[in-house]
């Protein structure tokens, strides 16, 4: 692994986030397979591919997964979070089961883009859900593009990821209750980067910050997260994971009565209990902006 100083520039504890995340990557391995492959499909032979922001790895298992089956590769992983990127490594060189896929790990704040010391011109550079953390997001996404090899991809998945996992009617509280906590959850997510040390504003989508950091062929697609109710023990657990985290977000932002709600519908002695239910879901979309360097 390699080390340089990082630190994020949220506030939030990534760490203790990781068994929820590894959670999420088991629940959603088929999604992140379809798109990985997508991604990788006229890649050239022996691949150099970066997982930036890997978290616990969902992608950077599926990435690992395609270069094997298409006879090897260099995988490196980075994110700001040295326990997150250690499990990346060890779901990614599991995935690789053994084909010539060279996996590496390398500790970095992005805000600096890759350290090339250690990161070599790529032929794909993956980031999901990491940039919109970043201060100056626009700078974020040129620093990525500037590590592209000739030809190289930069795939960002960002845009609001729509989520839900509840009836819109509960039974207790008032109805409508997850919009709220996701609206409330906006709420202090604008607010936190309000207060980030050299926050820049960049009032345009992410297929103009691409185009703007000198990618060609810039387009978007789409993909599913879909669980149907009746929810298995592991949507639920993942229900719990998001509500949990949503509200934990949001909490000062909503009145005592939808605290109460969650309260409820989280306590497992509680008859509301949220594991006891038969129409809880999981369903969320996520986007891929991608461009070429020329
Ligand atoms: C929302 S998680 C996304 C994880 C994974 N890419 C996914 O889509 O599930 C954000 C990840 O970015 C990392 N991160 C946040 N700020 C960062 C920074 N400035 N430099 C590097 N990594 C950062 C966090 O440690 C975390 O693993």
């Amino acid at each position: 692994m390699t080390a340089m100083p990082a630190h994020t520039h949220d506030e939030v504890d990534w760490a203790a986030r990781l068994p929820a995340m590894l959670r999420g990557d088991a629940l959603d391995a088929e999604t992140f397979a379809g798109v990985a492959s997508r991604l990788t499909s006229e890649l050239p032979d022996t691949a150099t591919v970066v997982d930036v922001g890997c978290g616990t790895g969902g992608m950077s298992a599926a990435l690992a997964a395609e270069l094997g089956r298409r006879g090897g590769g260099t995988l490196i992983l980075v994110d700001a979070t040295e326990v997150l990127l250690e499990q990346a490594l060890e779901s990614a060189t599991k995935a690789a089961a053994g084909a010539p896929v060279r996996v590496s790990t390398v500790v970095a704040d992005i805000a600096g883009g890759l350290p090339s010391d250690v990161v070599p011109p790529a032929d794909l550079i993956w980031a999901s859900a990491v940039v919109h953390h970043l201060p100056d997001q626009q700078a974020g996404v040129a620093a990525l593009a500037a590590t592209l090899g000739d030809g190289g991809v930069l795939a960002l998945a960002e845009g609001p990821r729509q989520s839900q996992c509840l009836p819109w009617e509960l039974g207790i509280g008032e109805p409508g209750l997850e919009r709220r906590l996701l609206a409330a959850r906006d709420e202090w997510f604008c607010e936190l980067r309000a207060g980030m040390a050299g926050v820049v504003a960049m009032p345009y989508g992410w297929n103009v910050a691409l185009r703007r950091a000198g990618l060609v062929d810039v387009t978007s697609f789409s993909y599913l997260f879909d669980h149907p109710a009746p929810a298995s023990a592991a949507v639920l657990a993942a229900a719990l994971d998001q509500l949990a985290w949503i509200s934990r977000a949001g909490a000062e932002r909503v009145g005592e009565a939808d605290q109460e709600t969650v309260h409820r519908l989280t306590d497992p002695a509680d008859p509301a209990f949220l594991g006891n239910r038969e129409d809880v879901f999981l369903f969320a979309t996520g986007t891929v902006y991608w461009g070429r360097s020329r």
